[in-house]
């Protein structure tokens, strides 16, 4: 897997840095090639000599480097870098770092590369534990997950401080795994295509204050738009109101109403290889929304709400159905759910369908993995095990590939 892979490794400072060296060691024994670049505290705790000696290439860091050695790619090194990697793995990641790239600062070579970058970043956050668990830390760390960035999770232990906790380096053998799952996920074998995505709820308002919505969180829908441009798809995400980032390479138009994403839908779909509908789209909205807040003991009879059906956008999709567009649908059933799942699959013309389910732990709302069950138009069902959203949204994208 690593074999003639270009690896940019990314060393920031910490004692952790030591620990680096021998995961250049390790990733040139199987066989990538290898760049270090440091921050200058890294240099503090280990020279880049030992880096660069290790990885057979000078270490880079200086973002003002003149001498002619490397005066041909002065002012384009950092988008060069981007380019040369197939992966970058930041390790020791430090808090500073991580909270750097989180709000897109790029003050030193190995931040801008990470802003420059469109490939896929693998993070080691490796801090004394008290910072690792601090709410600034965990908050950017989030962020960061939910924007695509790989995080290889600290271990538990005794720190250099004397502090217990997490934070420490993983194991290299940890990290090593990681960049090769990360490879394998970030194949490119999308390249070319362009795929939209929905995901999240949608809000449909009932006055200029309230609406009626649901508990979607809008994760599938992400991880899918987030897989399938880690695969080198051109992605377009159309989002009802979440609080999620948006991933990395993505294009993200946000809509709140099933009638607003309705719109945008259509006004991407002649463009697009396949629609992904992860959105939990609301079947019914208020008939009327009232222009003003509705006072409260206005009336004193019961109030209520006249419903309406919302535009079936997948359905709509399906009935204009051209042969290119793959269109891909999600079900959420309560009861008789395969049944219920391959009737919507066929009355809505669908390729494929992905049946979420309720009932089993960990999938659903608002979590990080799903259990669902894939069904085509051949009639033929594949029951997935839990898994993270991001291996579910591969699976979906696998067999989507093989009816592009
Ligand atoms: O019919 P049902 O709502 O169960 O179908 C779910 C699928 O249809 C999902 O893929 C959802 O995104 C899509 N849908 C839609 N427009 C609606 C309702 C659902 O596109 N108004």
């Amino acid at each position: 897997m690593l074999r003639g892979k270009h690896i940019l490794v990314g060393v920031t400072g910490g004692i952790a840095a030591y620990k680096v060296c021998y995961l250049v060691r390790d990733l040139k024994r199987a066989g990538a090639d290898v760049k270090v670049v440091m921050t200058e505290a890294a240099t503090k705790f280990v020279t880049p000599l030992t880096f660069s000696a290790l990885s057979g290439h000078a270490v880079l860091g200086n973002i003002w480097a003149t001498d002619q050695s490397t005066l041909s790619s002065i002012g384009t090194q950092h988008v060069d870098l981007a380019n040369w990697a197939d992966a970058y793995v930041i390790a020791p990641a430090s808090a500073n770092t991580l909270a750097k790239i989180t709000y897109g600062l790029s003050d030193n070579l190995l931040t801008i590369v990470a802003l420059a970058s469109r490939g896929p970043i693998i993070l080691a956050p490796t801090m004394d534990a008290d910072m690792y668990i601090n709410p600034v830390t965990q908050q950017n760390v989030t962020r960061l997950q939910e924007r695509g960035f790989f995080i290889v999770p600290p271990e538990e232990g005794e720190h250099a401080s004397g502090l217990k906790g997490p934070g420490r380096l993983p194991e290299i053998r940890a990290i090593i795994e990681t960049i090769e799952r990360v490879l394998d996920k970030a194949s490119r074998d999308l390249k070319g295509k362009k795929i939209l995505v929905t995901a999240g709820p949608t809000f449909e308002a009932i006055d200029p204050v309230r609406y009626i919505g649901n508990r979607s969180s809008g994760k599938m829908g992400f991880a899918i738009a987030n897989a399938a441009a880690l695969r080198g798809a051109t992605v377009t995400l159309v989002s009802g109101p979440v609080h999620l980032e948006t991933p990395r390479n993505v294009e993200r138009v946000d809509v709140e109403s099933a009638e607003q994403m309705h719109d945008a839908v259509f006004k991407c779909v002649a463009t697009s290889d396949a629609v992904i509908m992860a959105a939990a789209v609301a079947d019914y909205a208020p008939e009327r929304s009232a222009k003003t807040k509705i006072k409260k003991g206005a009336t004193n009879k019961p109030v209520s709400l006249q419903l309406v059906e919302t535009p079936d956008i997948l359905n709509a999709l399906g009935q204009k159905k051209n042969k290119r567009t793959i269109l891909i649908g999600f079900a959420l059933e309560t009861d008789n759910e395969l049944r219920n799942a391959q009737e919507k699959l066929k009355t809505k013309n669908l390729d494929l369908i992905v049946l979420n389910s309720l009932k089993d732990k960990g999938a659903g709302f608002g979590v990080d993995t799903n259990v669902v069950t894939i069904l085509d138009k051949k009639g033929k069902t594949a029951k997935l095990p839990l898994m993270s959203k991001l291996d579910v949204a591969n699976e979906i994208l696998n067999r989507l590939k093989g009816l592009l």
